[in-house]
């Protein structure tokens, strides 16, 4: 079977594009990165793609008049570049119909909380300065609104007593780097569809909790005994 092609979109320092391109190197994630594409000129991610030779294009939102303009131009390089599906990984734009309607359905998000809780920029210092014990990730389809469409995966972090943002954001990246890599790959293999909000995966494995350090408990803090 082909590989998928993708671009994988940036806005800063792509460390779940880090994660993407190690699960490909390792044989893990069996996609085709055709392009890195960012809409800021100095971020990192595009340092990372060069260092594997994976093709880059950063356009930025400022130089277009309108959002539809700038996506239109997105979607123009990507098809050149022969892209088909997309994965967001800190891409900072908020999207328009003109890039929807070009990928139908191959359009995934990852957000750094738990949806619908804390959508938007910030998602992480809002959730711990709200006080949530328990965090988390996101990855999703996008639809037209903003971190919104249908969930395809979802993991919990637990947020520590006395926790800065920084650790809890740090903590949740490092958890980014394994769902974000694993629903491309689902995507990728052709395993998800939609009824309505839901997203069926074909072939699922029994679901298996993690429970070590990172993971105390999917309840956050654990129940104590008698509960
Ligand atoms: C991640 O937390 C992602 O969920 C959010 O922005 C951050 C990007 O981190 N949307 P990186 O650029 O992948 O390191």
């Amino acid at each position: 079977m082909s590989k998928l092609p993708i671009a994988v979109l940036i806005s800063g320092g792509g460390s779940n594009l880090q994660a993407l391109i190690d699960k490909v190197e390792d044989g893990t994630l069996d996609v085709d990165i055709k392009m890195v594409l960012s809409n800021r000129a100095g971020a990192y991610g595009l340092e990372r793609a060069k260092k594997h030779s994976i093709p880059t294009c950063t356009l930025s939102h400022k130089d277009y008049s309108s959002r539809e303009d700038f996506d239109g131009e997105m979607v123009r390089v990507l098809k050149d570049a022969g892209v088909e599906a997309i994965v967001m990984a800190g891409f900072m734009r908020i999207i328009t119909p003109v890039f929807l309607s070009a990928f139908p359905g191959k359009i995934i998000n990852i957000h750094p909380a738990l949806l619908p809780s804390f959508a938007g920029a910030g998602g992480q210092v809002e959730a711990s300065e709200y006080g949530v014990q328990i965090s988390g990730c996101t990855v999703h389809f996008v639809d037209e609104k903003m971190d919104h469409g249908a969930i395809i995966i979802q993991a919990a972090v637990p947020a520590m007593p006395g926790e800065d943002v920084e650790t809890l954001t740090e903590r949740i990246l490092q958890v980014e780097h394994r769902v974000l890599p694993q629903a491309t790959k689902w995507l990728a293999e052709g395993r998800l569809s939609l009824e309505g909000r839901f997203v069926k995966l074909a072939s699922a494995n029994v679901v298996k909790a993690e429970l070590n350090a990172d993971f105390p408990c999917l309840i956050n803090p654990p129940l104590e005994e008698g509960f």
